[in-house]
């Protein structure tokens, strides 16, 4: 770890903004609210302000970053090439909750990019996050601005806890609207393809686009259901998601986790059944179990209720899962089955 920063908490003002967006002109870290979740900023295009990213999160530095930019046409910093199927999701989508992945210019630092050709690029809906861009003059290099392996933060205080003493400054905001992070859509190739799902659905991007839009293969039932464990018959190297975030240990609370999947009232009794048998044997337990359907509620709730159940102390975490046939239901579970390290039984 390096020193410790003294962190300054700024109210989003239109002076303290220009006082963050100073920090990050200057090679500094200031994290701030999205629509999705909040957000670790650095100039995308000074691999050093990049470095430090990686240093505050403790995150692996082949993990590439999302760049955010404040006006459509900023894209052209970033990328040469854009297609009739980059500008109709633009068209259709930004701002707002959708990443597209894309051909790099030379330009952009492989910091930024973890090494990989293609960048990342995202124009968030929120005013904060967009003045805050527009402020600094370049584009903003930013991961969730959470320690990494934890869940992500969708309030100011989960930033202040995870990053105090870390970063030159953060920016409190409200809870953010969304509460998981943006759809990651690759279209840097042929066939679009979604490489972590978000509240933009894959049946939003194909009405759009007026075609097929594929999930990476890492996001499909099957692998999400396994174990990354050699003892379960899989090996990790059949396991290579495309977005390489899909591979560390991703959003863990401190408690232990378990899904339970099935039919609504089983889920409910066995919930309170295991719940009962661990508090008899001395353990304390959190539940999670959002309404059936109510989806965009459950996202905007899921990484807050794991946190302030962390903040309880609480041993175990018993979820129902929820069912991911909806695109929306989709990705949170995505999130919940990572949290839970694929945790799951069946009733
Ligand atoms: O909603 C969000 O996207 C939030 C807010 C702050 O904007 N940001 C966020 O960033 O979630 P992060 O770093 O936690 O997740 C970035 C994801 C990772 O899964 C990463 O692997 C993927 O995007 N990614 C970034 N650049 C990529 C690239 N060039 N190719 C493929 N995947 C990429
Ligand atoms: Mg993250």
């Amino acid at each position: 770890m390096t020193e410790k920063k003294n962190t300054l908490i700024l109210k989003p003002t239109k002076e303290n903004i220009e006082k963050a967006a100073k920090i990050i002109r200057d090679g500094g870290l200031v994290a701030f609210p999205t629509e999705t979740v909040y957000g670790l900023g650095a100039d995308a295009m000074n691999a050093d302000a990049v470095g430090r990213i990686y240093e505050a999160k403790g995150r692996p530095s082949d993990n590439p970053m999302i760049v955010h930019i404040s006006r459509a046409s900023d894209i052209g910093q970033l990328t040469r090439m854009l297609s009739p199927q980059i500008v109709e999701i633009i068209d259709n989508f930004w701002p707002g909750p959708l990443t597209i992945v894309v051909k790099k210019r030379p330009e952009v630092p492989d910091r930024t990019t973890g090494g990989l050709d293609t960048v990342a690029v995202r124009l968030p809906d929120n005013e904060i996050a967009q003045a805050l861009i527009s402020a600094s003059c370049c584009p903003i290099a930013a991961p969730s601005a959470n320690l990494s392996g934890g869940p992500s933060p969708t309030r100011a205080k989960d930033v202040i806890a995870d990053m105090m003493g870390r970063v030159d400054a953060i920016i409190e905001g409200d809870d953010c609207r969304v509460g998981i992070e943006s759809t990651v859509l690759d279209l840097s190739g042929e066939e679009p393809t979604i490489l972590r799902p978000g509240i933009i659905t894959a049946e939003a991007i194909e009405a759009a686009l007026g075609r097929e839009v594929k999930y990476d293969a890492s996001l499909t039932e099957a692998a999400q259901h396994v174990q990354l464990d050699p003892a379960n018959g899989v090996d990790e190297a059949d396991f290579q998601p495309k977005s390489p975030g899909m591979k560390y240990k991703h959003y863990a609370p401190k408690a232990e986790m378990l899904i339970v999947e099935g039919e609504r009232n089983k889920v409910k009794s066995e919930i309170e059944r295991l719940k009962t048998m661990n508090e008899k044997l001395g353990n304390s337990v959190g539940v999670i179990l959002f309404e059936e359907k109510a989806f965009l509620e459950a996202a905007h709730d899921f990484f807050a209720r794991l946190r302030d159940l962390d903040s309880e102390g609480v041993d175990m975490i018993l979820a129902g899962a929820l069912s991911d046939s909806d695109g929306v239901g989709f990705a949170v579970m995505n999130r919940m089955l990572k949290s839970a390290g694929y945790n799951i039984v069946k009733v």
